[in-house]
C-alpha cells in the first residue's frame, strides 16, 4: 500500500494507517541495519538535497547515513559557505538545486512553513527535517519507532513531555502523533514554557512534575531552547534545574519500567543530570540509532515504495 502522503510536512495531518506503514517499514529497515550487508539497493539512481539552514547532528548524519544506506546519492548543502551569504533567495536557491536533476530535499530551517514553501516552488517530494518551533515529523517518528519497540504498543500508554514546550518543534510532532496512534500525552513546564492553548494539541497540561511523571510509562525530557529565547522566560538554570530537571530524587516519583527519552542535544545538568541519561531505563542512544531507520523508512514510501 502506497502512502496519502506525498509529502512529510508534518505529522498533523498524517493518518493513523500511513504513521503505522512507517513505523513497520522503518522496524524491517532496523533489521536491515542489523545484518553485515546493510545497504539496499531500493533508491539506486535517485538524488536526494540534504539542505540544512540550521544546524544539527543526529538529523543531519542520520538522513545522509539513511540515503547511503538505500543506495540514493546525497548531497549536503549548508547555508553557511553557500551563496545565501550573497544574498539569494531560498526560492533561486532551491530551483537552482532543482535543475541540476534531483528527486527529493530533505530541509531544516528556522522559518515555520518552509517546507510547504518548498512544495509550491519545486517537484521534488519534501521532508520537513525541522522547521522554527513547526514541527520535526521524523524525531517523533523515530520516538514512537524507540516506545514500540520496548513496550510492544503505543495505543494507550502515557507519555509526559517535560520542559520547553512553548520552541519545541519535536514537542508539536510528537504531540499530533502520539495522539493520533492513541496515546495519552501530558505537557509539563513553567507556564512561561508553554504556548497558548495548549491543549488544543490534543494533550494534557500541568505545571507540576510529579503530576506528569508518576504515572507516566515513557518521560520525554525537552532542553530550554536558550538560543529562541528572546527574553529570560524563568528566572535561572539552576531554579529550572530544581523544579523540573530529571535527578536520581525526581526518578524516584516515577514508575521503575517508565522509559527515559531525549531527542538530544542534552543539556547535561539543567534538564537531565547523568544519574537519569545513562541509567538503564533510559533509551536516548537506541532513539538515534533507530533515527536511522525510521529516515530510511520515510525515504523509501515518499520515493514510490511500499510497504507489504
Ligand atoms: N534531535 C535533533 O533534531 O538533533 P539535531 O539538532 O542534532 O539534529
Amino acid at each position: 500500500m502506497a502512502l496519502e502522503i506525498k509529502h512529510l510536512l508534518g505529522l498533523k495531518d498524517v493518518s493513523k494507517s500511513d504513521i503505522t506503514q512507517i513505523l513497520d517499514a522503518a522496524d524491517k529497515f532496523y533489521e536491515v541495519l542489523n545484518r553485515e550487508n546493510k545497504t539496499v539497493p531500493t533508491l539506486r539512481g535517485k538524488t536526494v538535497v540534504n539542505l540544512f539552514y540550521e544546524n544539527s547532528t543526529r538529523t543531519r548524519i542520520s538522513f545522509e547515513m539513511a540515503e547511503k544506506r538505500l543506495s540514493a546519492n546525497p548531497l549536503n548543502f549548508s547555508a553557511s559557505g553557500s551563496s545565501v551569504s550573497k544574498g539569494e533567495t531560498l526560492r533561486d536557491t532551491v530551483q537552482n538545486i532543482e535543475a541540476m536533476k534531483i528527486d527529493m530535499i530533505v530541509v531544516r530551517h528556522g522559518s515555520a512553513g518552509v517546507p510547504k514553501f518548498l512544495t509550491e516552488c519545486t517537484g521534488a517530494t519534501i521532508i520537513n527535517a525541522g522547521d522554527g518551533y513547526h514541527e520535526h515529523p521524523t524525531q517523533a517518528l523515530l520516538d514512537m519507532m524507540t516506545i514500540r519497540q520496548k513496550l510492544g504498543r503505543l495505543e494507550g500508554l502515557k507519555v509526559a513531555i517535560v520542559g520547553d514546550i512553548l520552541h519545541s518543534r519535536v514537542a508539536r510532532s510528537n504531540a499530533w502523533g502520539m495522539t493520533t496512534m492513541g496515546m495519552d500525552v501530558t505537557c509539563c513546564a513553567p507556564t512561561t514554557l508553554l504556548p497558548q492553548h495548549t491543549e488544543s494539541l490534543g494533550v494534557k497540561v500541568t505545571t507540576k512534575l510529579d503530576e506528569a511523571i508518576s504515572d507516566a510509562d515513557v518521560v520525554m525530557l525537552l532542553r530550554p531552547q536558550l538560543e529562541r529565547q528572546t527574553h529570560g522566560l524563568f528566572p535561572s538554570v539552576r531554579e529550572y534545574r530544581t523544579y523540573y530537571g530529571l535527578d536520581r530524587d525526581k526518578m524516584k516519583l516515577m514508575r521503575n519500567d517508565a522509559l527515559i527519552m531525549h531527542p538530544g542535544p542534552i543539556n547535561r545538568g539543567v534538564e537531565l543530570e547523568a544519574e537519569a541519561a545513562d541509567c538503564p531505563q533510559s533509551v536516548i542512544l537506541d532513539q538515534v540509532t533507530n533515527g536511522v531507520a525510521a529516515r530510511m523508512a520515510v525515504l523509501y514510501l515518499l520515493g514510490g515504495g511500499e510497504h507489504e
